[in-house]
């Protein structure tokens, strides 16, 4: 009979135990069992009252009752506490949470992709200062004293910064800075793609304060228009697709000569500006659509750059990153490009 007692009394305190949540009930659990007035005890007080020779087997029962309660109230405890520790039990079974994985900005995306079709070409990556004087973005380059690109409504003037020689310090508003300090460094060949962060005091749908441009400059022997017209094509059939063309139109930059207007033919309408079914095609309306700026490097400018203009010729190009990237997957806004919102960047 009380081996029985023995018995349930043990898978009693077993099944409790199992059920406990906390430090506190497991507390209480002990002390009903194991306590001095608790139920082992109760049972150990019968003992005296059993035949002689029954009272040492029943000892030994209810010392191993006691022992594997014991144990596993011990084990519980350790748990218990882990869990109170780190805030939940850790189940070493469960699946795994993937975290989330990141990817790199469509800007950098698209920097990445130019830099590989111009090195294709030979043009080697270049860097140059985000703060600049005016002499590399202005001076240097053409613009007199009074070009409105030097008025404070365009230009960033960095206060207390002067050079005695190269005049006020800016942040520089295009990549065509480069061109001098490339000038300056190497001796021709050249043929630079500088990419960088430039800022201008503009602000709407198309334009932002900062947005990154990129800029091309080749310098050497008998360099020609066509080889700037090759250069584009290269380029446009490259980012936009085989069947792009590129279009140049007389247009005025202070630093080239003659100075061009780039085009590339419109997708929609494969450069004709009608639509198969013989509508005006709504995202050119004329064939093409309008890229950035190039030239062939003004002789003064080379002159600048302490490369003899009789001898070398040259080309430059410098076009808006976003710009590129928003003809190139349809975009509306350049603000959705800054405003990192996960919603936009993940679909690229
Ligand atoms: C220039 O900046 C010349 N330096 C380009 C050049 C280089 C001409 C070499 C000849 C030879 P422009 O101001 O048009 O040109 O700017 C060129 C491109 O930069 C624009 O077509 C546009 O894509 C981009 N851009 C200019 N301002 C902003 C702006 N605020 N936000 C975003 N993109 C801009």
């Amino acid at each position: 009979m009380l081996k029985d007692q023995i018995n349930n009394l043990k898978n009693e305190a077993i099944g409790q135990i199992l059920e406990v949540k906390d430090i506190r009930e497991l507390k209480e659990i002990r002390a009903k069992f194991l306590g001095r007035s608790g139920k082992i005890n109760d049972l150990t007080r019968e003992i005296p009252k059993l035949p002689e020779g029954e009272r040492k087997e029943i000892g030994r029962l209810l010392n191993e009752a006691k022992k594997t309660i014991e144990e596993i109230i011990e084990e519980t405890e350790k748990k218990l506490v882990k869990t109170q520790k780190t805030g939940e039990f850790f189940d070493l079974t469960l699946p795994g949470i993937k975290p989330p994985e990141g990817h790199l900005h469509l800007i950098t995306q698209t920097i990445t992709e130019i830099t590989n079709i111009f090195s294709r070409l030979g043009f080697r990556m270049a860097r140059y200062p985000e703060v600049e004087w005016d002499y590399y973005a202005f001076g240097g380059l053409n613009f007199p004293e009074n070009h409105p690109a030097r008025d404070e409504w365009e230009t960033f003037f960095i206060a207390d910064l002067y050079h005695s020689k190269y005049g006020k310090g800016i942040l520089t508003p295009h990549t065509s800075s480069g061109q001098l300090r490339e000038m300056e460094k190497y001796k021709p060949p050249i043929r630079m793609l500088n990419i960088a962060k430039c800022y201008r005091r503009q602000s709407d749908i198309s334009h932002s304060p900062m947005f990154y441009q990129f800029e091309g400059l080749v310098v050497d022997e008998n360099i020609n228009i066509t080889h700037l017209k090759g250069t584009l094509d290269f380029f446009f059939k490259n980012f936009f697709g085989e069947e792009r063309e590129a279009r140049i139109r007389p247009y005025h930059f202070q630093f080239t000569e003659p100075s061009f207007e780039v085009d590339v033919s419109c997708s929609e309408c494969k450069g004709s500006g009608v639509l198969e079914s013989g509508e005006i095609c709504r995202v050119c309306k004329k064939g093409w659509l309008e890229i950035g700026g190039a030239g062939m490097v003004h002789p003064t400018v080379l002159k600048n750059g302490g490369i003899d203009p009789e001898k070398y010729t040259g080309f430059a190009f410098g076009w808006g990153i976003e710009r590129v990237l928003m003809m190139k997957y349809g975009l509306g806004d350049i603000r959705l490009l800054f405003e990192g919102d996960l919603r936009f960047l993940n679909q690229f």
